[in-house]
C-alpha cells in the first residue's frame, strides 16, 4: 500500500497495480479517491469497476466507510455532507462519482483542473469505457490509477503494462505482511491459511525434482512446491496468468492420478458412467466411448479402456449404446450415459429416445448447470473440464494409461471469453488445428464424469452434487 500511495503522491500520471486477491487493493483505491477529493478544491474524481455492483457495493462501500470514519466532507457547521450511494458532491465543480462500466457515454466530457480516474477490477472493463475515461485526462494535473487482478491478458491493463507508459506496482500474496509474519494483523486480508487452502484447489503439489523450476511456486513455511497454474499465478502471485503455456490439466496432474499397478481390492462396482463423443465424420475422427466404474467416496473411480469406432453411422452408434445399456442391466450394473448432442450427435440421441433409453444429452455450447461454485464459466464444455480438473486435484479418479488420451487432456487450453470475461475451453476446432485431430478421448472422458453430475441433478442427490 505504501508503494501505491508513494507513486500516487509523487504525481505519477498513469499507475497500474496488479495484485493477488485480498491484498487491500480496493481499500487503497478508496483511500486515494478520498485523499484526492479532499486535497484539490477544483477536482473531479471518476470511479468505476468491472460491474455496477462492484462500483456500488465494493469500491463505494469502502469510499463511504472511510469518509465516515475520517469525518471527511464537513459543512461550515462541522456536519458531514450527505454521502450518496455513488456520489459525493461538494459543489457543481467539485465531486466524486461512480460510473457504470456498461455506459461509456456517461464516462465522457468531464473538465476540471484536477481529474482523477480510479478503476477497480480493471481487467473486466471494455476498451470502449477505458477510452472514454482516458479522454478526460487532458488537464496537466490529471492522474489515472487502475487496479486489477491480472487474470486476463486480453485486457486493457495488460496492454497498458506492455506499452511501458505506466508505472506498474506488483503485489504477491507472499509479500503481504500477514503472510510474511504468519499472523492476521490485517484482518480480512490474505493469510498463510488462505494461500494453503487456495493452492489445494488451484494447484497441486510437485516434487522439486519433477518439474521445470520456472513453473513452480515455493511455499517457504511448508517447504513445498506447487504447480504454477494460471489461476494460482494471477490470484496468488499477482502475475499475468499464462493461459497459453500452462495446460489446464497438466501432465503431472494426469500422471499423479494414474491407475496404480496394485489397485486395492474393492467390491465390484454397481454403477458405470459412460461418455460418448460422436464422430463429426471429418477425416480420421472416431466415435469414442469413455468409461468409469464408480465406487464409494473413499475409493477413486476407475477408468476403463476406451472403445473407439471409425466410420460408424449414427444408427450403428445408437444400436451400440443400446446394447451396452442392456448388457449392463443384465449384469446388475446401472449405466449412466452422457452423449455429445452437439451437431450430428443429435441423430443418435433421437434414436435412443425412441428406444426409451435413459441418457443425458449434452450440447457443449449450452449454459453450465452450475455444478461448479463459480459464476464465470461460459458453457457446458468448460464446466465439464472444470469438474474433471477438480476431481483430479481431489484425487477422485484413477485414469488409464493411454498416451494419446494424455496428450489430448494435457493440451486442453483454458480461454477467456472476450465478451464477458468468463472462462471457456478452447473449441474442438481450435484444438484440431493445433493437434491435427480433435480431442475425442479427452471429451469422452469429461463427458463420462459429467454424466454422473447430471444424474445426481436429476435425482436431486445433493451430497453427490456438493461433493466437490
Ligand atoms: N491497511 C489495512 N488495514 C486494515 N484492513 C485492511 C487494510 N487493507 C485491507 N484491509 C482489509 O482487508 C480486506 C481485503 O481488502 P480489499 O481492499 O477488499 O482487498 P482486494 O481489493 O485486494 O481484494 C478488507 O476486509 C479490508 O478491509
Ligand atoms: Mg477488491
Amino acid at each position: 500500500m505504501q508503494d501505491i500511495f508513494d507513486a500516487f503522491e509523487s504525481g505519477e500520471k498513469k499507475i497500474l497495480v496488479r495484485s493477488c486477491n485480498g491484498a487491500g487493493k480496493t481499500t487503497a483505491l478508496a483511500a486515494i479517491c478520498n485523499w484526492y477529493l479532499s486535497t484539490y478544491e477544483d477536482s473531479i474524481v471518476l470511479t468505476t469497476a468491472s460491474s455496477w455492483m462492484q462500483v456500488k457495493r465494493n469500491l463505494w462501500g469502502e469510499i463511504r466507510k472511510q469518509a465516515r470514519n475520517a469525518k471527511l466532507y464537513l459543512d461550515e457547521k462541522g456536519n458531514q455532507l450527505k454521502l450518496g450511494e455513488t456520489l459525493i458532491k461538494l459543489n457543481d465543480k467539485h465531486y466524486m462519482i461512480g460510473i457504470s462500466p456498461r455506459i461509456p457515454e456517461n464516462a465522457m466530457g468531464f473538465h476540471a483542473p484536477h481529474i482523477l480516474v480510479a478503476v477497480d477490477e480493471a481487467t473486466g472493463l471494455d476498451r470502449e469505457i477505458m477510452d472514454a475515461l482516458m479522454g478526460n485526462l487532458s488537464g496537466s494535473d490529471s492522474q489515472i490509477i487502475m487496479i486489477c487482478n491480472p487474470i486476463d491478458r486480453e485486457s486493457y491493463p495488460y496492454e497498458a503494462e506492455q506499452s511501458g507508459e505506466w508505472k506498474v506496482i506488483h503485489i504477491s500474496a507472499f509479500d503481504h505482511p500477514n503472510v510474511e509474519n504468519g499472523n492476521e494483523n490485517i484482518h480480512g486480508a490474505v493469510t498463510r491459511e488462505w494461500i494453503v487452502d487456495r493452492l489445494k484447489s488451484w494447484s497441486f503439489e510437485l516434487k522439486f525434482e519433477a518439474a521445470e523450476f520456472a513453473r513452480m511456486i515455493h511455499v517457504k513455511w511448508l517447504d513445498k512446491w506447487f504447480r504454477k497454474t494460471a489461476i494460482a499465478q494471477a490470484r496468488i502471485l499477482g502475475e499475468w496468468a499464462q493461459l497459453e503455456a500452462a495446460g489446464f490439466i497438466p501432465l503431472e496432474l494426469i500422471q499423479r492420478n494414474l491407475m496404480p499397478t496394485l489397485v486395492p481390492s474393492s467390491q465390484p462396482s454397481k454403477v458405470r458412467a459412460i461418455g460418448v463423443d460422436i464422430s463429426r465424420g471429418v477425416g480420421s475422427d472416431a466415435t469414442v466411448y469413455a468409461y468409469f466404474d464408480v465406487y464409494d467416496d473413499a475409493t477413486p473411480d476407475h477408468q476403463l479402456n476406451f472403445k473407439v469406432f471409425y466410420d460408424e453411422d449414427l444408427m450403428a452408434t445408437a444400436d451400440r449404446i443400446q446394447r451396452e445399456y442392456e448388457s449392463c442391466k443384465a449384469e446388475g450394473i446401472q449405466l449412466i450415459i452422457a452423449i455429445d448432442d452437439t451437431g450430428v450427435g443429435g441423430g443418435v440421441t433421437d434414436k435412443l429416445r425412441q428406444e426409451e433409453i435413459d441418457f443425458h444429452p449434452v450440447n457443449f455450447s449450452q449454459k453450465p448447470k452450475g455444478f461448479f461454485p463459480r459464476k464465470d464459466i461460459a458453457n457446458a464444455r468448460a464446466e465439464m473440464y472444470f469438474l474433471l480438473q477438480q476431481e483430479l486435484l481431489d484425487r477422485k479418479l484413477y485414469l488409464i494409461d493411454n498416451a494419446k488420451f494424455h496428450q489430448e487432456l494435457s493440451s486442453i487450453h483454458l480461454d477467456i471469453s472476450h465478451v464477458n470475461g468468463s472462462f471457456k475451453i478452447e473449441s474442438k476446432e481450435e484444438v484440431r488445428k493445433r493437434l491435427g485431430h480433435s480431442p475425442d478421448y479427452a471429451d469422452a472422458t469429461a463427458l463420462a464424469r459429467y454424466a454422473l453430475r447430471l444424474e445426481a441433478l436429476k435425482n436431486r442427490d445433493w451430497p453427490m452434487l456438493m461433493g466437490l
